[in-house]
C-alpha cells in the first residue's frame, strides 16, 4: 500500500517531520508563506494538508484537493477554514485546542500589564536616552487592584485568563454567546460589561457576528481610563474606529496581540505611546508550540489511517 500523501505549508520540526514521514509522504513548503494559487495546485492529490492561521482553506482548495481526507491547522481558531465547504467534501478538519490555552492566558497578562504599567512606553523612552531620573510623577500607571476585568468570550482562553484575575485583585465580568454562570466572575451583557469594565479583553472567535464587534459605537460605551486588549483575530477589532478612539481619548489605551490585516499595522496606530503591539505571540513558546504541532501531526496520522481525530473542530 502507498503511504497516504501530505502538504505541509511550513517548515516543522524535525522531529515531528520525521513522525509525519513515517507514516504519510510528506511534501513540505520550507519558505515562508505559501501562496494560495501555490496551494491550490500542490494540494491536488494529497490526502492530508497540515496548514497553518495564514492559510486560506476555501472553497478552491478543496476543489482542487478532491483526495483530501483532512485539514489540520496549527492553531485554535479556524476562521481561515471554510469548514462547511470542508464538510460538503467529507473532509475532516483538526485543530489544536486546550494545549495552547494557558501560553495564551500568559501573554494576554503580559499585554495586560505592560500596558497599565507602561513598560513598553518605558522601555522605549529609556533606550532612546530620554530618561532624566527618578520623580515621584513620572510615568505613572494605573493599579489593577479593586478594578473590573471585562472578558468578552468565556470559552477556554476567556476562563484561563479569568483564573489569573484574583492574583491581581481583579473582579471579573464576562460576556458569552452562551449563558453561562461561572465562580470565576459575574456574566452580564456586553454593554454593561463595556460601560463598566477597567479592562476589556477579547477571547471571542471571529464569527460574521463578532467581526468589528468593538467599532465607534462600542469604543463610545467604554469608560474613559479603560483599556482594550485583542489577542484572539484582529478583524474583531475595527482598527480604523480603535485609531480614532485612541486619538480622542475614548480610551486610556489598548494592546494588540493581533490584527485586520496582518502583519500590515494601522499606521495610526504605530505613533501612539499609549498602545502595545505585540506580532501575533499568542501560543509561542517552545514547549506549547511543539505540542501544537505534535497533536496537529497526529490528527493526520490519526485520520489518515482510518482512526478517528483526536481534536476535530
Ligand atoms: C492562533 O492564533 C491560534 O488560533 O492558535
Amino acid at each position: 500500500m502507498p503511504k497516504p500523501s501530505v502538504l505541509v505549508t511550513r517548515r516543522i520540526p524535525s522531529a515531528v517531520l520525521a513522525k509525519l514521514e513515517g507514516a504519510c509522504d510528506v511534501e513540505m513548503h520550507r519558505q515562508g508563506d505559501l501562496p494560495h494559487d501555490e496551494l491550490v495546485s500542490r494540494v491536488t492529490g494529497k490526502q492530508g494538508l497540515l496548514s497553518v492561521v495564514t492559510d486560506t482553506i476555501d472553497r478552491p482548495v478543496f476543489e482542487a484537493g478532491r483526495d483530501l481526507k483532512v485539514v489540520s491547522t496549527i492553531a485554535v481558531g479556524y476562521n481561515n477554514i471554510d469548514v462547511a465547504a470542508a464538510r460538503e467534501h467529507n473532509v475532516v478538519v483538526t485543530n489544536t485546542p486546550d494545549v495552547l490555552t494557558e501560553a495564551a492566558a500568559d501573554l494576554t497578562w503580559s499585554l495586560i500589564l505592560s500596558m497599565t504599567r507602561r513598560i513598553v512606553e518605558g522601555d522605549r523612552l529609556a533606550r532612546r536616552g530620554a530618561w532624566k531620573g527618578f520623580a515621584l510623577d513620572f510615568m505613572l500607571g494605573t493599579d489593577l487592584r479593586d478594578k473590573q476585568l471585562g472578558i468578552v468570550g468565556f470559552g477556554r482562553i476567556g476562563r484561563a485568563v479569568a483564573a489569573r484575575a484574583a492574583a491581581f485583585g481583579m473582579r471579573v465580568a464576562f460576556s458569552s454567546r452562551t449563558a453561562v454562570s461561572s465562580p470565576l466572575g459575574e456574566n452580564m451583557p456586553l454593554d454593561r460589561l463595556l460601560s463598566t469594565s477597567d479592562v476589556v479583553t477579547l477571547h471571542c472567535p471571529l464569527t460574521s457576528e463578532t467581526r468589528h464587534l468593538i467599532n465607534q459605537t462600542t469604543l463610545a460605551r467604554m469608560k474613559r481610563s479603560a483599556y482594550l486588549v485583542n489577542a484572539s483575530r484582529g478583524p474583531v477589532v475595527d482598527e480604523a474606529a480603535l485609531v480614532w478612539g485612541l486619538e480622542n481619548h475614548l480610551i486610556a489605551g489598548a494592546a494588540l496581540d493581533v490584527y485586520e490585516r496582518e502583519p500590515e499595522i494601522h499606521r495610526g496606530l504605530l505613533s501612539l505611546e499609549n498602545v502595545v503591539l505585540s506580532p501575533h505571540l499568542g501560543s509561542s513558546t517552545i514547549e506549547t508550540r511543539t505540542t501544537m504541532i505534535h497533536l496537529a501531526v497526529d490528527n493526520i496520522i490519526a485520520v489518515l489511517s482510518g482512526r478517528s481525530p483526536l481534536t476535530p473542530v
